[in-house]
């Protein structure tokens, strides 16, 4: 196998997209992603269509800056006016019957609480696995809370951070740091768990030092899910570490965050008290998610600047980044051109 294709190449995958939310509001957006220009809209009826952003007609760009828009739950191209449904079909022209052949490429999608996914399958090939169901809601969670990163970076060097156990002590000055168990795969789907101590300053105020236990859920390269349970003061997160690649060098990493009510907040709140019980959840969940970007960064600075090392001469400390490896194989896969030169898989491989 050719590593160094490998980490070059685009891994097939869930991928976010944009939160429901923007969507809505803006009624369209577009985007780059892959390499490829795509637009998403909502159809007025709940469903929220992720489709390649060129018209099959003349091919005009179909993205809000060019005129794209949405009208009755339909994407009218800026160019002739023809009208697109949610699949993609063309279903009305401004002078003439819609051609039947005019289409536009969709993409399957996902949601999670209200994070639009989408598939990007190397050949156009369908999903091979499916996205987990929302995690449990209840009252006692937050809203969620989001932060964006873009940089020079892979799907496979950001999530292989979870199981690089060494870099966290080293890089991010954890404490203690001990997997708990080993790392089990199924499928596209891997879990791994530590735990750790970690001293964090609350609003330049008082030190927190923090027991933390760590499972990482990774479904494919695009799509992270960590559930963080902080003992000391009874904090309960949840972050959901989502890289989506731009084209063959930068990525957009998207951060969000969800917290629990806590649920020893004790001498934690001594100085917070007078604030009411939302706004306060809201607060922590702020400088939750500040402290988890801020470790990201840490992480940014080696990524940017890393070369991706097929055959790493690793050390007995390190963490299963074999087992890893060997787990992201099953994202690239080679796929046979139905003709010779028909190159539609090469085209996505820098
Ligand atoms: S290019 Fe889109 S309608 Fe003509
Ligand atoms: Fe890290």
């Amino acid at each position: 196998m050719n590593h160094i294709n490998e980490i070059s190449a685009f891994p097939e995958g869930w991928y976010f997209v944009a939160n429901r939310a923007s969507i809505l509001r803006e009624n369209l957006i577009e985007k780059t992603w892959m390499g490829q220009e795509i637009i998403a809209w909502s159809d007025g009826e709940g469903h929220i269509c992720v489709a390649e952003a060129y018209c099959p007609h003349l091919g005009s760009h179909l993205g809000p800056t060019v005129g794209g828009r949405v009208r009755d739950g339909c994407l009218v191209c800026p160019f002739h006016g023809f009208e697109f449904d949610r699949t993609g079909q063309c279903v009305a022209t401004p002078n003439a019957p819609a051609p039947k052949a005019a289409r536009l490429s969709v993409y399957r999608t996902r949601e999670i609480l209200g994070m639009v996914f989408a598939w990007w399958g190397v050949g156009g090939r369908a999903p091979q696995w499916d996205l987990p169901d929302d995690p449990p809601a209840g009252a006692e969670w937050s809203r969620l809370r989001s932060t964006k990163l873009r940089f020079r970076g892979h799907p496979q060097e950001t999530t292989e951070n979870s199981v690089d156990v060494e870099h966290l002590g080293y890089t991010h000055g954890y404490h203690d740091v001990a997997p708990t168990g080993t790392i089990s795969i199924e499928g596209a789907y891997l879990r791994s768990c530590f735990d750790f101590t970690n001293v964090n300053r609350f609003a330049g105020l008082f030190n927190i030092t923090s027991e933390v236990s760590a499972v990482t859920h990774v479904h494919g390269l695009g799509y992270s899910f960590v559930e963080i349970q902080e003992k000391t003061i009874g904090l309960d997160a949840r972050l959901w570490v989502l890289p989506t690649p731009v084209d063959g060098t930068f990525v957009n990493l998207v951060l969000v965050s969800q917290l629990r009510e806590i649920r020893k907040p004790g001498r934690f709140f001594a100085g917070l008290g007078f604030l009411p019980v939302r706004l306060r959840h809201r607060l922590i969940n702020c400088f939750f998610l500040r402290q988890e970007k801020r470790y990201v960064m840490q992480d940014v600075t080696i990524w940017e600047r890393k070369r991706y090392q097929p055959r790493p001469r690793l050390c007995r400390g390190d963490g299963p980044i074999g087992k890893y490896r060997r787990y992201c194989r099953q994202f690239y896969p080679k796929l046979q051109p139905e003709k010779p030169g028909t190159a539609e898989i090469e085209s996505t491989r820098p």
